[in-house]
C-alpha cells in the first residue's frame, strides 16, 4: 500500500479523509495546521478520531497562522471546534513533541521516493517544510492537495478556502517541482452526499455512526451557508490518485495562485486553452505544465468514499 502523510485541518470532510487514507493506503503520520478552527482545535481533532478509529498513527501539530495573509478559521461551516455535530472521544494522547515540518520531513526520509504527501488544508506546513529541505522534492513522489477550482469560491467569488488561508504557501508549493495533483471546488462539490446516502452509514457501528453525525451537521451548515443541496466530500477526492485513479480524471497543465491584492487573490488560474501549434500573436501561450489538475468525478467516488467508512467500522466492531 502507498505511504501517506494526511496534512489537514480536520474539519468533517478531512475526517473522512483520513478513514479514507486509514482504508485503501498506509497512512504513517498525520500533521495539523490551522484552517477550519484553530491549530488547538484542529490538533485536538486529529487526536480524537485516532481514538474513535484505535489508531496509534503519529500526529503532530504544524502551523497556527499563515506565513503573510491574515488568518481565517471555517468555524461558520464546521463550527465552534471544527467537529461539530458528534460526541467525540477525548483524546487519549497529546501530539508528538516535534513540529509537524519536523514530522513530515522525518516521514519522508524514511520513504524516499514512495511517501505521498496529502493535503487537505492550508498549504503552510508543506510550503515551509520544502524551504527548510530542498532535498524534500526529491524524497516525495507526489503532493497531492485539495485546493483551489476554476470556478466559483467558497470564500470569495474566486477563491477556495484551503488556497485562500494562504496563497503564498499554496504559490509556493505549487512551484517546488515536486509531481503535483489538484482537486479543486469545482470537481470536489460534484462528490457531494444526501442526507439519504449520510444514512446509509447508520448500519454500521460507533464509528460509521459518528461520521454520519457529523456528515449530517456537515450537510446542513453547507446548505445554510453555502446553499449547497449536499455534502461535498472534498478533501478525500485528494487521495483518488493514489487509491483509484480510473476514480477521476486528470489534466496535465499549468495552475498559479494569484497573489495580488484585490478580488482575485487566492484565486487558481488553470490553463483549460487548448491552443494550437500555431503563431498566437496577440494571445499568451501556455505556461508549462506543473500539476495533473483533476476534470472529472466518477460517479462511483461517493459510494467508494462511503464504503471505506463501514469498512474500517467493521474491522472494529
Ligand atoms: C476545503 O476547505 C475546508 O473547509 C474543507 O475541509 C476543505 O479542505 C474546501 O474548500
Ligand atoms: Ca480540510
Amino acid at each position: 500500500m502507498t505511504p501517506v502523510l494526511l496534512d489537514c485541518d480536520p474539519g468533517h470532510d478531512d475526517a473522512v479523509a483520513l478513514l479514507y487514507a486509514v482504508r485503501h493506503m498506509d497512512l504513517r503520520a498525520i500533521t495539523t495546521v490551522y484552517g477550519n478552527q484553530t491549530l488547538e482545535h484542529t490538533t485536538r481533532n486529529a487526536l480524537s478520531l485516532c481514538r474513535l478509529a484505535q489508531l496509534d498513527t503519529p500526529v503532530a501539530a504544524g502551523a497556527s497562522r499563515p506565513l503573510v495573509a491574515p488568518h481565517i478559521t471555517g468555524g461558520a461551516v464546521h463550527g465552534k471546534t471544527g467537529l461539530d455535530g458528534a460526541e467525540l472521544p477525548e483524546p487519549d494522547r497529546a501530539p508528538l513533541d516535534m513540529h509537524a515540518v519536523e514530522l513530515i520531513l522525518r516521514t519522508a526520509r524514511e520513504h524516499r521516493g514512495e511517501l505521498v504527501l496529502a493535503a487537505t488544508g492550508a498549504l503552510t506546513n508543506v510550503a515551509l517544510a520544502l524551504a527548510l529541505e530542498p532535498k524534500l522534492k526529491e524524497w516525495l513522489r507526489g503532493i497531492t492537495i485539495m485546493g483551489g477550482g476554476t470556478g466559483t469560491g467558497n470564500v470569495t467569488e474566486v477563491a477556495e478556502f484551503n488556497i485562500y488561508c494562504d496563497p503564498e504557501a499554496a504559490e509556493m508549493v505549487l512551484r517546488a517541482g515536486v509531481p503535483t495533483w489538484l482537486v479543486g471546488l469545482d470537481v470536489t462539490r460534484r462528490v457531494g452526499v444526501s442526507a439519504a446516502d449520510i444514512a446509509t452509514l447508520r448500519v454500521g457501528g460507533k464509528l460509521a455512526n459518528t461520521m454520519a453525525d457529523l456528515l449530517d451537521f456537515f450537510r446542513a451548515s453547507l446548505e445554510r451557508v453555502q446553499g449547497v443541496a449536499t455534502a461535498s466530500l472534498h478533501d478525500p477526492c485528494a487521495l483518488v490518485p493514489f487509491i483509484d485513479p480510473s476514480l477521476m480524471e486528470y489534466r496535465h497543465t499549468n495552475v498559479r495562485v494569484e497573489l495580488a491584492p484585490g478580488i482575485a487573490r487566492g484565486m487558481t488560474v488553470a490553463e483549460l486553452r487548448r491552443l494550437g501549434n500555431v503563431p498566437l500573436g496577440h494571445m499568451r501561450g501556455s505556461a508549462p505544465a506543473n500539476v495533473y489538475l483533476a476534470r472529472e468525478p466518477s460517479p462511483k467516488l461517493v459510494g467508494h468514499i462511503l464504503q471505506a467508512i463501514l469498512d474500517v467500522d467493521a474491522k472494529l466492531n
